[in-house]
């Protein structure tokens, strides 16, 4: 196979896999329920999609058009597209945003590998006493923090599996894009999809979902706040990727009759279809076993309160394996994406091989992610700005070089790229018909960097 082939994503269902792969993760499993309870259920939901539409895709689009026009990393994209300009800056920008990220996202994942491993050995329910539905949860309740303390806030355990998530994304990584990237994707995409449905119809099945659906279904209006708009944009951007070049990268090995329209269309479709499906998840199980209002907020709600439900559950095990591989498999492909960014970049730059590339770019991480871990035990009181390291690298890369990256990304785009650049890219140089190259356009130019900025300014005037 020839060097640009192997450069490439093989087949359309491949590179949908893969795109949709870096935008399903966490962000949509882990963070969209607990947003979406603390926002108002579907009142959140409604402004996640709204911003999808207005902000995401045209956004996502940018991305996708400069990738495939630039054909290089998110680097390279800007030196080929604006040469002797300084806008590389912004693939520098988002190459530092990628690494921060990578820095906390891979600590959660080891998280997530971890609880597989304890709900394989069974030892994330032992000693945790059964309770039936509606029953006194009090018990099994600090059973389950104990044990997530003892899972999360211990120096060595968690480090190892920290690393052991790196040396996955090693090994995948190294493989290149079609033989890697592509082929995990091909394979853990329709799995998480299969588990999650499965998943949906026992919780949906439990007596007293209904009070759970209903709730997550019917709009509190009155939560819609300022910052609930806000909390959507900044969802909206994590959970597509966006800001930071992972999909100017992976456009970068779209063939060049992929539509990109459509391909912006069904990512965006599947990251709503899984943060959706989580509700469907959650929000029965929490009513049908009368854990409303107990702790959902953020890292407790997967990792303490659904195993609280599988416990109750026949076929415990079974549910925390499968719950756990999901959660795993999705996070997985996300790192796979965010390391990309780097990894394309020193691989083009520096004229390396794949392996030496990807050994060079994930080396550093194993000390860089070290201190993220660390954050919940030996250097919890090690702080900047008063913040711990996996705070400061979730807040610095999330809250500010995201949507930093997005406003410039759109800022070039609409106002500098050459001419024509978004149009030829939306028609595949004039042989199919765009409808929308007109409105995108507009958005980019204007309406993006304006809400995007509000976005990032708002927080200092709370
Ligand atoms: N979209 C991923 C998620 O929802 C996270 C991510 C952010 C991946 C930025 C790549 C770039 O979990």
């Amino acid at each position: 196979m020839s060097e640009k082939n192997s450069k490439q994503f093989g087949s359309k269902v491949g590179l949908v896999a893969a795109t949709v792969g870096s935008a399903v993760g966490l962000g949509n499993i882990w963070r969209f329920p607990a947003e979406a309870q603390s926002n108002g259920g579907a009142a959140f939901l409604l402004l996640y999609v709204i911003c999808i539409l207005v902000l995401g895709i045209p956004v996502m689009l940018a991305e996708f058009s400069l990738g495939r026009a630039g054909r290089s990393d998110a680097y390279g994209v800007f030196r080929k597209l604006a040469p002797g300009k300084k806008w590389w800056m912004i693939g520098v920008l988002g190459i530092v945003a990628s690494y921060a990220i990578t820095c906390f996202y891979s600590v959660v994942t080891g998280w997530t590998l971890e609880y597989l491993v304890q709900s394989i050995t069974g030892g994330l329910y032992d000693g945790i006493p059964a309770v039936s539905p509606g029953g006194d949860f009090s018990v099994a309740d600090a059973g389950f923090q104990a044990k997530m303390t003892q899972y999360i806030s211990t120096p060595w355990t968690p480090l190892i599996f920290t690393w052991l998530v790196l040396l996955v994304n090693m090994l995948v990584l190294a493989r290149g894009v079609q033989k890697g990237i592509e082929k995990l994707s091909n394979i853990l995409m329709p799995m998480l999809f299969v588990v999650l449905v499965a998943l949906c119809c026992v919780t949906l099945t439990l007596p007293g979902a209904g009070a759970g659906v209903e709730w997550f279904l019917s709009p509190d209006f009155s939560k819609i706040t300022a910052s609930t708009v806000i909390n959507a944009m900044g969802q909206t951007f994590f959970s597509l990727s966006l800001g930071m070049g992972t999909l100017i990268t992976y456009a970068a090995y779209y063939p060049s009759d992929t539509k990109l329209a459509s391909t912006s269309g069904i990512v965006s479709m599947m990251s709503v279809i899984v943060a959706l499906l989580m509700g469907f998840v959650i929000f029965p199980a929490v009513s049908s076993f009368g854990l409303d209002g107990h702790s959902l907020v953020g890292t407790t709600l997967v990792f303490q309160t659904l195993p609280e439900v599988f416990a109750c559950l026949p076929g415990t095990q079974i549910w925390s394996i499968l719950f756990f591989t999901l959660l795993f498999a999705a996070a997985l492909t996300s790192t796979v994406s965010i390391i990309e960014v780097t990894l394309a970049f020193i691989q083009n730059r520096f004229k390396l091989p794949r392996i030496k590339a990807t050994v060079l770019t994930i080396l550093p991480l194993f000390a860089l992610s070290a201190l993220c871990s660390l954050s919940f035990s030996s250097m919890s009181e090690v702080k900047i700005f008063g913040l711990t390291f996996f705070d400061l690298f979730d807040v610095l890369a999330t809250n500010v070089l995201l949507p930093v990256g997005a406003i410039f990304i759109c800022i070039y785009l609409g106002w500098c790229a050459p001419k024509n650049l978004l149009k030829d890219q939306l028609t595949n140089g004039g042989t199919i018909r765009s409808h929308i190259a007109g409105v995108v356009l507009f958005i980019i130019r204007w309406v993006a960097p304006a809400l995007i900025f509000t976005v990032l300014v708002a927080p200092l005037f709370k």
